[in-house]
C-alpha cells in the first residue's frame, strides 16, 4: 500500500544497517518481499495491540525479516517463521486474515499472545507448515478438520485453550506428527481410533479434556511413542494389551479417567519408563510387581484405585531393580498386610505414600536406610509400634489415624518440618524434643494420650510454627505464655484438654492468626479483648470454659475484623451488650475478601482450615473437619448475658448462625434480624425475651432451623413456610404464642412440653445434608492427592466413618 516512503532516507539508513547486519551474520543476503511484509503489517493492524505494549515492528524498517518474531528463507527471502510468543495481541483471528497469505511459512508460533475467538479453517491453507503452536490463549470453537492439509506438520500444540468439539480424525493423516498436544480444552467425544496412524508420533498429551470412551487399540501401533498424557478426563474400559508394543514410553499418564479392569499386562517390557502415574480411576488387581523391574523408573503414582492385597518387591541378589525410584505413591486402596523390609531396596526413594489402606504391623526398621527420604506418609492404615528415631531427619512424616504408641527421641538435631501424629495412641509427656526442632512448622498431635503440662520450651522453636494442633489430649496446666515470637502461626488448637489458668497475652503478637480453638478446657479468664487487634483472626472459640466477666463495656468487641465464627457458648460471661458491639467486625459483613482489598490481601495465603471444629447446628452437636470459607457464626449461648439483643447484630449480613440461647436476654426480638438474609440458624430459645415474634422473620428465605422456645413471647406465630416447617417443640414453653395449628398438628394445638422436644428431633440425613452443604469443605491435600473438594463431617454422637464423604 505505502511503499513509497520506503525510499526515504531513513529507509535508506536502515536498508545500508540491515544489509551490514546480514553482510555479517549470513553469507547470502536476503531482503524482504514487499507483499510479504504488507501482509505482515495487516496482520499486525488486525489486533488491537495495546498502546502500551512496546510496537513489535517498526513500519519505517523495510526488511521485515529483520522484525521481531520473523524470520526469512536467506535465499527466497520469503517469511519462513514467525514467532510472537508472549506479545499480547488481544484480538481475534479474521477468517481471511492476511497471515494466511504468508504462503511459505514453516512456523507458526503464537502462544501465550492473549488471541480469542476461533481459529480460521483458512489455517488449512499454509501448507508448508511445519510446527504450529497456539497454546496458552483463549481461543474458543472446534479445532479446523482442514489442519488435516497441514500434512508437512511435525509439532501441533494447541494445549491451554478453550476449544471444544471432537478430536478431528483428519489430524491421523499428518503422518510427519512428532508432538501433539490438545491438553488444557474442553475437547469432548474420542480419541480417533486414527491417531493410530501418527507412525512418527513420539507424544501424545490430551489430559484436561472430556474425552470419553475407550482409548483406541491403534494407539498401540505408535511403536515411537515416548510420552503419553491423557489424564484428567473420562476415559473408561481397559487400556489396550496393544500398548505392550510401545516400548519407548517413559512417559504414561492415565491419572483421573475412569478406567477400570487390570493393569493388563507385564509390564517389565516398557524398558524406558520413568514416570508412570494411573493415579484416581478404577483399576482392580494386584500389586503390579512387575513395574519394580524397570531400571528407569522414577516415580510412580497408583493412589485412588482398587489395588488389593500385599505389596512385594522382586527379590533381586544386585542392589535393586530400579535404582531410580524417587516417589512411591500407594494411598487410597486396599493393599494389605505389612509394609515390606524390601522398600528400601530403593536407595534413591524420597517420597513414600502409603495412607489410607490396610497395611498392618511395625514401620520397616529398613526404612532407616533411605538417606534421601523426605516425605513418609503412613496415614491411614493399621499400623502399630514404636515410631524409630530415623524418621526425626525427615521433612513430613504423617503417621496419623494408625495404632502408634510411643516413639523414640531424636538422637541429633532433627529438620522436620511437618509432623502430624494425630489419632493415634501415643501417650506420655509432650515430646520435649519438638522444642529443638527448628524448622517445625505443623505439628499436630491431636486425639492421643498426651498428658502433662505443655512446656515452657516450645517458645525456642515456635518461631516457625504455622500449626500448632493439641486437640483431645490430657494436656494439664496452665498454656504458657510462649507465643512472643510466634509470627507465622496460623492456628492454635489446644481443645479438649484440661488447660487452665489465663489465656497468654503473648498471643497478642501471632498477627497470622487465623484461628484460636480453646474448647472444652477450665481457661479462667475475662474476654480477651486484646485478640481484637489480630488483623486475620477468623476463628474464636472459647467454648466450655471458665471465662468470666462482664461484656457490658465499649471496646469488648473492637476490632476482629476478620471474624468469621466466634464461640464462646457455655462459659459464664454476663452484662448487657453493648449496642454498637459489632460493628466493627468487617469479616461477617463482607463475603468474599476480593470484595475489600484489605482482606484479598489476608486471605490470599490463608489455608482452608485443617483443624476440626464443633458447633451446634440445628441443636446438635456437630464435627466439621474444615470449614467452608463463607460461613459465618456467632454462638453466645449458655452464658448470663442479659438485657436487650443489640440491633447492630444486623448489620452482619453475612451471618449464617446466631445462637444466643440459654441466656437472659429481655425485651423484644429486634425486627431488624430480618436483615439477616443469609441466616440459616437462629437459636433465641431459653431467654426472656417477650413481645412479639416479628413478622419480617418470616421472609428470611434461607433460614431453616428456629428455636424461640422457653421465653415469654406472645402473639402469633408468622404464618410463612420457614415458619410452619419448624418443629412445634421450637415454640414451647412461652407466655402465649398462638397460630401453631399446622405446625404442632390438628391433634395438638398447644405447644408440647420440652420432654417431647427429644423425640421429635430431624432425621439425621436432613441434618446432614444442612451441615455438608453450608460449612465444611475445601479443596485440599487428602492422602497426597490434590483432590478439587474434599469434606468430611460426621455426628459425634452417633456418625461414624461412614459419613465421610470424600469429593473427587
Ligand atoms: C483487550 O481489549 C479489550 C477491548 O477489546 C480491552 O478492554 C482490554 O483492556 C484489552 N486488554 C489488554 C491486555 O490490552
Ligand atoms: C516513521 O517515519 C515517519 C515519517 O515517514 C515518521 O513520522 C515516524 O516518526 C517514523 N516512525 C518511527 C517509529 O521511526
Ligand atoms: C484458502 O483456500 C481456499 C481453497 O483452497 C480458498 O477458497 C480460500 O480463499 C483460501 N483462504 C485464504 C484466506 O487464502
Ligand atoms: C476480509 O473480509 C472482510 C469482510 O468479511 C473484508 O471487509 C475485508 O476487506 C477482507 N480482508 C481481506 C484482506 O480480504
Ligand atoms: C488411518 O486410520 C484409520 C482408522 O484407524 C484407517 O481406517 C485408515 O486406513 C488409516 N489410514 C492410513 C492412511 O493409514
Ligand atoms: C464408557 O463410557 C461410555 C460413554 O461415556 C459408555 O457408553 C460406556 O458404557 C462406558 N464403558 C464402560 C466399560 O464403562
Ligand atoms: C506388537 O507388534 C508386533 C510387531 O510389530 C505385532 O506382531 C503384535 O501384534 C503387536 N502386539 C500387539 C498386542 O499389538
Ligand atoms: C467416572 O467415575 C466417577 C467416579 O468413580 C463417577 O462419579 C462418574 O460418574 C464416572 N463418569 C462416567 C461418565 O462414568
Ligand atoms: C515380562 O516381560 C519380560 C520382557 O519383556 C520377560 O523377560 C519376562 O519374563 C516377562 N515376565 C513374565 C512374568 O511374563
Ligand atoms: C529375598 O531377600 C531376602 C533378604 O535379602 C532373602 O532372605 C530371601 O531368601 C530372598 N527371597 C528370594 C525368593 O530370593
Ligand atoms: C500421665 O499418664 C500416665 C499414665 O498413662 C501416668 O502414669 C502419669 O502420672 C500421667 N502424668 C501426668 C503428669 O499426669
Ligand atoms: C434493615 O433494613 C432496612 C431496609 O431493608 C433498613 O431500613 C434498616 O435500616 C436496616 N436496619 C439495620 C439495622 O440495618
Amino acid at each position: 500500500m505505502t511503499g513509497s516512503h520506503c525510499y526515504c532516507f531513513s529507509g535508506i539508513i536502515s536498508i545500508f544497517f540491515s544489509l551490514i547486519i546480514h553482510t555479517l551474520s549470513s553469507t547470502t543476503p536476503h531482503f524482504c518481499l514487499h507483499h510479504q511484509r504488507e501482509a505482515l503489517l495487516e496482520f499486525r493492524d488486525e489486533f488491537p495491540i495495546d498502546e502500551l505494549d512496546p510496537n513489535p515492528w517498526n513500519k519505517n524498517t523495510t526488511d521485515c525479516c529483520l522484525w521481531k518474531g520473523v524470520m526469512c528463507d536467506d535465499r527466497s527471502g520469503q517469511v519462513i517463521s514467525l514467532n510472537l510468543a508472549d506479545t499480547s495481541l488481544n484480538g481475534s483471528f479474521k477468517t481471511n486474515s492476511s497471515l494466511f497469505r504468508l504462503q511459505y511459512l514453516r512456523h507458526l508460533k503464537l502462544s501465550y499472545c492473549n488471541i480469542q475467538g476461533e481459529i480460521p479453517s483458512s489455517l488449512g491453507n499454509l501448507s508448508r507448515l511445519t510446527v504450529i503452536d497456539l497454546s496458552h490463549n483463549n481461543l474458543v470453537g472446534e479445532i479446523p478438520a482442514s489442519i488435516g492439509n497441514l500434512k508437512r506438520l511435525r509439532h501441533v500444540e494447541l494445549g491451554a485453550n478453550t476449544l471444544i468439539g471432537a478430536i478431528p480424525s483428519s489430524l491421523g493423516i499428518l503422518n510427519q506428527l512428532r508432538y501433539l498436544s490438545l491438553a488444557a480444552n474442553e475437547l469432548t467425544g474420542e480419541i480417533p481410533s486414527s491417531l493410530g496412524n501418527l507412525s512418527s508420533l513420539l507424544e501424545l498429551r490430551l489430559s484436561i479434556n472430556h474425552l470419553v470412551g475407550q482409548v483406541p487399540a491403534s494407539i498401540g501401533n505408535l511403536n515411537d511413542l515416548q510420552v503419553i498424557s491423557l489424564g484428567q478426563n473420562t476415559l473408561n474400559g481397559t487400556i489396550p494389551t496393544s500398548f505392550a508394543n510401545l516400548t519407548k514410553l517413559y512417559h504414561i499418564s492415565l491419572r483421573s479417567n475412569n478406567f477400570t479392569s487390570t493393569l493388563p499386562f507385564n509390564m517389565s517390557g516398557f524398558h524406558n519408563l520413568e514416570h508412570f502415574d494411573v493415579a484416581a480411576n478404577s483399576f482392580l488387581g494386584s500389586f503390579p510387581k512387575s513395574l519394580f523391574t524397570i531400571p528407569s523408573l522414577q516415580v510412580v503414582y497408583l493412589d485412588d484405585n482398587q489395588f488389593t492385597g500385599p505389596i512385594e518387591f522382586v527379590n533381586t541378589s544386585k542392589s535393586s531393580s530400579s535404582p531410580k525410584l524417587e516417589i512411591l505413591s500407594l494411598s487410597s486402596n486396599i493393599f494389605i498386610g505389612l509394609v515390606p523390609e524390601s522398600i528400601s531396596n530403593f536407595l534413591n526413594l524420597g517420597e513414600i505414600n502409603l495412607c489410607e489402606n490396610n497395611f498392618n504391623g511395625p514401620i520397616p526398621r529398613s526404612i532407616s536406610k533411605l538417606v534421601n527420604l523426605h516425605d513418609l506418609n503412613l496415614a491411614n492404615n493399621n499400623l502399630k509400634g514404636q515410631v524409630s528415631a530415623s524418621l526425626w531427619r525427615l521433612t513430613t512424616v504423617t503417621l496419623s489415624n494408625n495404632f502408634f504408641s510411643s516413639f523414640e527421641n531424636p538422637s541429633e538435631e532433627t529438620v522436620i518440618q511437618a509432623l502430624d501424629l494425630n489419632s493415634n495412641s501415643f501417650q506420655g509427656p509432650f515430646p520435649h524434643w519438638v522444642c529443638n526442632a527448628k524448622g517445625l512448622s505443623f505439628l499436630d498431635l491431636s486425639n492421643n494420650l498426651f498428658n502433662g503440662s505443655i512446656p515452657l520450651c516450645l517458645k525456642n522453636s515456635i518461631v516457625s510454627f504455622s500449626d500448632l494442633i493439641l486437640r483431645n489430649n490430657s494436656f494439664s496446666g496452665p498454656l504458657p505464655d510462649i507465643f512472643a515470637s510466634a509470627t507465622e502461626l496460623r492456628s492454635l488448637d489446644v481443645s479438649r484438654n484440661h488447660l487452665e489458668g489465663n489465656l497468654p497475652k503473648s498471643l497478642m503478637n501471632c498477627k497470622s492468626l487465623q484461628l484460636v480453638n480453646m474448647e472444652s478446657n477450665s481457661i479462667k479468664d475475662v474476654f480477651p479483648t486484646w485478640l481484637g487487634s489480630l488483623p486475620s483472626l477468623h476463628v474464636l472459640i472459647l467454648r466450655s470454659n471458665e471465662f468470666h466477666g462482664t461484656l457490658h463495656h465499649h471496646h469488648v468487641f473492637v476490632g476482629f475484623q476478620s471474624l468469621r465464627i466466634i464461640d464462646i457458648s457455655r462459659n459464664d460471661f454476663t452484662g448487657t451488650l453493648p449496642p454498637h458491639c459489632f460493628s466493627s467486625w468487617r469479616g461477617m459483613t463482607i463475603l468474599r475478601e476480593e470484595d475489600d482489598p484489605y482482606m484479598a490481601d489476608i486471605i490470599n495465603d490463608s489455608v482452608f482450615y485443617r483443624n476440626s471444629m464443633v458447633m451446634v447446628i440445628k441443636g446438635v452437636e456437630l464435627s466439621f473437619e474444615r470449614i467452608q470459607q463463607d460461613f459465618r457464626a456467632i454462638d453466645f449461648s449458655g452464658n448470663r448475658i442479659y438485657g436487650e439483643i443489640p440491633e447492630s447484630l444486623s448489620f452482619l449480613k453475612e451471618l449464617h448462625l446466631l445462637n444466643l440461647s440459654g441466656n437472659a436476654f429481655t425485651s423484644h426480638i429486634p425486627r431488624s434480624l430480618a436483615n439477616l438474609t443469609k441466616l440459616e440458624t437462629l437459636d433465641l430459645s431459653r431467654n426472656k425475651l417477650s413481645g412479639q415474634i416479628p413478622r419480617d422473620l418470616g421472609e428470611l428465605s434461607s433460614l431453616s432451623y428456629m428455636n424461640f422456645s422457653s421465653n415469654l413471647l406472645r402473639g402469633p406465630v408468622p404464618g410463612s413456610t420457614q415458619f410452619q416447617r419448624q418443629n412445634c417443640s421450637s415454640f414451647s414453653d412461652n407466655d402465649r404464642l398462638f397460630g401453631l395449628e399446622e405446625i404442632c398438628g390438628k391433634i395438638q394445638v398447644s405447644p408440647p412440653t420440652s420432654q417431647q422436644h427429644e423425640q421429635l428431633s430431624e432425621p439425621e440425613e436432613q441434618l446432614f445434608n444442612w451441615g455438608a452443604a453450608a460449612i465444611a469443605y475445601g479443596p485440599g491435600v487428602f492422602c497426597g492427592l490434590v483432590i478439587g473438594h474434599i469434606f468430611t463431617s460426621h455426628y459425634h454422637k452417633s456418625w461414624s466413618k461412614k459419613n465421610t464423604i470424600k469429593g473427587r
